[in-house]
């Protein structure tokens, strides 16, 4: 059991106020010269793990401020914090739970214990099941009710149940069977429904219902509904044993909605919704790319889990990574990192790291439930590249504020065509150029600008960014890139000193939710008892709808 001995608050702390004082003498100096001090600057700033080169050169640091950061890391307790989380201890604090996401991507040979129970062979248990549905799926093996082939799979979850299983099928789409149709329904607005299945023959649609819980309402809403457009055409509730799978911890729910367990795929309380896309959460992911690819993926993730677990602070790739974001975000006061991934099949990863990001370290107390009196999560926020370039890019390059970007991009296209990839990559590689560069008035002069406009063609720099790159997309990569994300926020969860794995804010929402979907289906209009808004609102809804 870890217990977290915070007495000092983060910003106390020795490293912390040495941090300050080092911002205060090194805020203003310019990538420009750092690289000019240090010809070799752009090699010795990076870090390989595990086949991803990490280039952290362009952010606005020295080797002082790395060292000074780590020696935070190492005050707020990060490395034995890493150990508690992969031996299994509660450090969800607030739910007590442990946060084993680690343990479903671990060997076979692997032993980790939760309450002293080994979990490794449950999680291969699961994965092999898993994969004998795939295959069925996948062969035509596992026919509707009516004995036709299925074809198109739908994936109904929302959250964590969504956003992880729709960004892998759409990054590993090149990788996916082409015979079948992946869609994912979310959102508990009809036309998320009606759009999904409008084309789709009910005897050849498999549902996959994902919910943790198996009681979101979203999702049960819309898995509801589903099996009456199911069963509208099939006629007869034994079709749903053949239409309709479920991975959830919740047994118990699962029978209630009518799905036989047997054609339940089960994971554990140890797993977050943010963190459970390499579970039975990706069961669609395993349909599209098959057993062999996903396991690939977990391999993924497993190479960068034992970089976290083994490789010193200051070569740590996550690490790093959550610590530049401590440094933008508490020291210069950055309110929002981009990452821009120069990659079509990686345009759902920002979306995906949004809600891994923000729902993890969106908190403003301490584990013993005190005020931060310092900035938590940033915002994450992105589009894949070139696409950005045409439509926000110009705020990072000339805006008032700053902006940490990540870019992300391969070495080799899964689509090589023409001269694309150069052209793709040469823009990856000219942004950061020009963001931590710029183009000094002088040059605009020089240019023979006239001098009015010269402040408008002038690029500051010393924007910063990092860049990730790694040889090309597969399954395995995709396991590291977003093992590294999860590893980073976990570090800035801990120099935070917050809850990273709970999600207490999302709770009244659905509450008052709850509360008004009577008052606006009631037909005797009962006068709603809320704010002068919310009941305004309300009347003038249920006059119109
Ligand atoms: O409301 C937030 C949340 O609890 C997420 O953390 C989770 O991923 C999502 O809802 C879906 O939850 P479930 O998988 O239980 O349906």
């Amino acid at each position: 059991m870890t217990t977290i001995k915070h007495t000092t608050t983060l910003t106390q702390r020795p490293a912390w106020q040495a941090l300050e004082h080092h911002y205060r003498e090194h805020k203003d100096i310019h990538l420009r010269k750092l690289f000019a001090d240090d010809p070799r600057r752009g090699e010795r700033l990076t870090v390989e793990a595990a086949g991803l080169y990490f280039d952290y050169s362009k952010n606005r640091i020295t080797e002082e401020t790395v060292r000074l950061l780590v020696r935070l890391a190492e005050e707020c307790g990060l490395p034995e914090r890493i150990e508690a989380m992969f031996r299994g201890d509660k450090i969800n604090l607030t739910e007590n739970r442990s946060v084993l996401h680690v343990a479903l991507r671990a060997p076979r040979n692997r032993q980790i214990l939760v309450d002293g129970v080994d979990v490794v062979p449950q999680v291969h248990g699961v994965l092999d099941r898993m994969a004998l549905f795939s295959d069925q799926i996948r062969t035509g093996q596992w026919t509707g009710y009516t004995g036709k082939r299925i074809r198109n799979v739908i994936n109904i979850g929302i959250g964590g149940s969504d956003l992880g299983p729709a960004m892998a099928y759409e990054a590993l789409r090149h990788y996916s069977e082409r015979d079948l149709t992946f869609r994912f329904i979310a959102n508990v607005d009809g036309t998320d429904f009606e759009e999904a299945t409008r084309d789709l023959d009910a005897e050849e649609t498999l549902f996959i219902v994902s919910s943790k819980t198996f009681t979101t309402l979203e999702t049960m809403t819309n898995a509801h509904i589903a099996r009456v457009w199911c069963l509208r055409k099939l006629g007869h509730e034994a079709a749903v044993a053949r239409h309709f799978v479920a991975v959830s911890t919740n047994a118990e729910e699962v029978s209630k909605f009518g799905i036989d367990t047997a054609n339940m795929f089960g994971f554990w309380d140890w797993v977050g919704g943010r963190y459970s896309m390499d579970s039975a959460i990706g069961l669609s992911t395993m349909i599209a790319i098959g057993p062999e690819n996903f396991r690939a993926l977990l391999a993924g993730f497993h190479a960068i889990d034992e970089h976290f677990r083994t490789a010193p602070l200051e070569k740590n790739l996550p690490v790093l990574m959550g610590l530049l974001t401590i440094w933008y975000n508490n020291f210069f006061g950055a309110q929002t990192v981009a990452v821009l991934p120069y990659d079509q099949y990686l345009k759902r990863f920002p979306a995906y790291l949004q809600q891994l990001t923000m729902e993890s370290n969106g908190k403003r107390v301490t584990f013993e439930g005190v005020h931060v009196d310092y900035q938590t999560s940033p915002i994450y926020w992105g589009e894949p590249g070139t696409n950005g370039q045409h439509s926000f890019y110009q705020l990072i390059h000339q805006g008032t504020k700053l902006i940490p970007c990540d870019f992300i991009g391969f070495c080799r296209s899964l689509n090589p065509l023409g001269n694309h990839h150069d052209i793709l990559m040469a823009n990856l590689f000219a942004q950061s150029e020009a963001l931590a560069f710029g183009k000094p008035a002088s040059d605009v002069q020089a240019e023979g600008s006239p001098d009015w406009l010269v402040p408008h063609r002038t690029f500051g720099g010393n924007r910063p960014s990092s860049t990730i790159l790694a040889e090309r997309l597969t399954p395995e990569t995709l396991g590291k890139l977003v093992a590294l994300y999860e590893h980073s926020v976990f570090t800035q969860g801990v120099i935070w000193n917050i809850d990273s794995f709970d999600q207490w804010g999302v709770e009244l929402g659905k509450v008052l939710a709850k509360q008004i979907i009577p008052e606006l289906e009631s037909a005797s209009e009962p006068q709603p008892r809320h704010d002068s808004s919310t009941n305004a609102l309300i009347r003038r809804y249920r006059m119109l709808r």
